[in-house]
């Protein structure tokens, strides 16, 4: 596991906006699984001014995004298919047949779940997963309690969850309490991992994550059985990680070695 401890909010975007640059760069026709949230709203920005500046490609690129709110319509302000046009999409040349986005409206939950995980599988699975963490540690909507082994359902959030997310509906009892999710087994079989966490709020679910004991409690902490994730975080969601130091100079040595093989 990488840990990169960024200096604040701005550098952890544009360090993550970098990993997913070159990951496309790398493989123009890249499947990338994305997250909503506030936490990855810098790194979609800097996406798109790259897109824009830097002809940043994406016209091969699938998406997948990691979980919609259940029963909301896609035209709801709110909703993750909203967020996503607004925040990314519109703003790069992705095609829209391209894209997917759970389906909150689905009659059919189950068949939808399993024809998603089909989707996915059948665009030659994720090769970048971007993750936002919950305080509780969730990733996805697994919430605290999830098997590690779930795949795309119907979740039920966490009251704290609920709570978090009525920033963006103004009253709590607007938040949706059900959502469609990929499962910690789904987001588990990506190629690469790339986790972001900002600010004080997210600090002990980090150090959960990173330093904790692997358990279904703190879905995060499954990550640590991956073979490629890296953690990008700012300083303060980094603070409760008691190897910090260390991060700090594996990621120092790396820049050395680079700079001496001029990579
Ligand atoms: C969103 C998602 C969630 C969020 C998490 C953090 O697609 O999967 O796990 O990443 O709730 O949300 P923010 O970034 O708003 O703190």
């Amino acid at each position: 596991m990488r840990v990169i401890i960024t200096k604040d909010y701005n550098q952890m975007s544009r360090t993550a906006a970098l990993i997913i640059a070159k990951q496309v760069r790398s493989k123009p026709s890249t499947v990338l699984g994305l997250a909503t949230g506030s936490t990855p709203l810098g790194t979609y920005k800097e996406l798109v001014r790259m897109h824009k500046k830097e002809r940043l490609d994406f016209s091969n690129v699938r998406t997948f995004n990691l979980d919609e709110y259940f029963r909301l319509d896609p035209s709801h302000p709110q909703s993750y298919h909203t967020f996503m046009f607004e925040n990314l999409f519109n703003g790069i040349n992705l095609k829209p047949e391209n894209i997917s986005i759970p389906d909150g409206m689905a009659e059919n939950v189950e068949g939808f779940c399993t024809e998603y995980e089909r989707r996915i599988k059948l665009a030659g699975g994720l090769d970048l997963q971007l993750l936002g963490i919950g305080r509780d540690g969730h990733v996805g909507f697994n919430e605290p309690g999830s098997s590690l082994g779930s795949r795309t359902r119907l979740k039920t959030l966490a009251e704290e969850t609920v709570r978090d997310n009525a920033r963006f509906f103004g009253d709590k009892k607007e938040v949706p309490r059900l959502a469609i999710t990929m499962g910690v087994g789904t987001i588990m079989e990506a190629r690469k991992l790339v986790l972001l966490a900002s600010g004080q709020g997210k600090a002990n679910a980090v150090m959960k994550s990173i330093e904790g004991p692997v358990t279904a409690q703190v879905t995060a902490s499954a990550l640590q059985l991956h073979p490629s994730v890296t953690v990008v975080t700012d300083q303060k969601a980094a603070s409760m990680l008691r190897h910090r130091r260390y991060y700090l100079y594996v990621e120092k040595m790396a820049e050395e070695y680079e700079a001496e093989a001029g990579i």
